[in-house]
């Protein structure tokens, strides 16, 4: 089997190409990612010595070269993750997202198209694993949970770009027969998160002393699930899930954003030897996003019963083993705290 998983040097990717390396040593990985400003090749540099671990720097909207690309390595199947992931920049560059996520995309199923011949979803053993989130649904109210047959509503720039890869995927299977799965998944924390999204800005935050922004009221909530949860129903779809078929994935478990900065403001107290309620005197409230989806929840059921898939019980720990995990890794930080990112988190707090 030889994979190309994009966007593995990022978050959630570097997390799926660890797994997969470790798991499946008869499996050729190839990383191919552009490298953005999210993704960071001291992610993976355990695996830098491993035999069936490539990487290859490529940028999936250009067209041209992602055919090459296919065609010189023929890989069998594609996990793809690479993307622009955050909400505050794809309102600040809506474009952006549409080249990376839309063409991108499509780009990568044109170019595993023209070699996955005949394209027969049932017989190749080709696979293109589209990895996508929970946002297309759009805004819950208090009741309710995303289903796999929930009606697509996105809101902002990012979660419109998805829910159109989502729609060019699922055409690509009607249309071509096109073997390909898919997943939505709900927010994600642990190690190696770009530290713009809440759980890691605020850690970092914390640990320098700086306010915490919370946006509105705080009384959005999101289903928080851990990385290495998410990672393992990736792979757990992957080698099991129904071509042509969705899953949804989530953590089972709703914070409003207010609760869960307090949780990890208690956290660090402890962690860093503060007086309890110490970090809390960092929160500030400031001007909401705009179009902010209310609620995220999501019922992962058919995952759990079809493939016996379970979310990690222990959230607590989970959180306070990533706040550890940025306490350990200062150099990391610092590395991608620096440059560009500053520019932009200049601009985004001074708003
Ligand atoms: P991330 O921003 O941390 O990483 C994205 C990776 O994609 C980076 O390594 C980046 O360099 C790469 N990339 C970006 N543009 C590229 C391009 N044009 N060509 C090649 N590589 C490019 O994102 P993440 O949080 O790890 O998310 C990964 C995937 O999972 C995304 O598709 C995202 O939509 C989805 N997802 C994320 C979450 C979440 O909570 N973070 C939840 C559900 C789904
Ligand atoms: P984020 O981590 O950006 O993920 P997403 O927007 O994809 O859900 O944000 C999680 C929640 O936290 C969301 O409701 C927006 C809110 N938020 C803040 O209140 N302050 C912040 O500084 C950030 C980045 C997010």
């Amino acid at each position: 089997m030889k994979l190309i998983i994009t966007g593995g040097a990022g978050f959630i990717g570097s997390h799926v190409v660890r797994i997969f390396v470790n798991k499946y040593p008869h499996y050729t990985i190839i990383n191919l990612d552009k490298l953005t400003y999210a993704g960071n090749l001291q992610n993976l540099q355990d695996l830098e010595q491993q035999p069936n671990y490539r990487f290859i720097k490529a940028d999936i909207a250009n067209r041209e070269n992602i055919f090459k690309i296919f065609e010189e390595e023929k890989p069998d199947s594609v996990i793809h993750l690479a993307a622009e992931s955050h909400v505050d920049r794809s309102i600040r560059n809506p474009l952006e997202f549409v080249t990376t996520n839309v063409i991108g995309t499509v780009n990568l199923l044109d170019a595993a198209r023209s070699i996955w011949q005949p394209l027969d979803s049932a017989q190749g053993g080709n696979c293109f694993y589209h990895v996508s989130t929970d946002e297309v649904y759009g805004s819950l109210g208090d009741e309710g949970k995303f289903t796999e047959q929930t009606a697509y509503d996105p809101h902002s720039p990012y979660s419109a770009s998805k829910a159109a890869s989502d729609h060019f995927v699922r055409a690509y299977y009607d249309t071509f027969k096109m073997p390909v799965k898919l997943s939505n998944c709900s927010n994600n924390f642990g190690s190696h998160h770009f530290p713009e999204k809440l759980i890691p800005l605020c850690i970092h935050n914390i640990k320098n002393g700086k306010p915490l922004p919370i946006y509105g009221k705080g009384e959005n909530i999101r289903d928080w699930l851990w990385v290495e949860d998410h990672a393992r129903a990736i792979d757990a779809i992957f080698h099991n899930g129904k071509v042509g078929d969705t899953y949804n994935i989530g953590g089972n478990n709703e914070w409003k954003n207010i609760d869960l900065v307090k949780l990890l403001c208690d956290i660090m107290d402890e962690k860093l030897g503060h007086a309890a309620g110490e970090s809390a005197q960092l929160i500030t409230y400031v001007t909401d996003r705009a179009g902010h989806d209310f609620r995220y929840a999501i019922d992962s059921s058919k995952l759990q019963t079809g493939l016996g898939w379970q979310p990690t019980s222990d959230f607590r720990k989970a959180l306070a083993d990533t706040a550890q995990w940025y306490l350990d890794n200062e150099e990391w930080l610092n590395n991608v705290t620096s440059g560009e990112y500053l520019k932009y988190y200049e601009e985004q707090y001074s708003r």
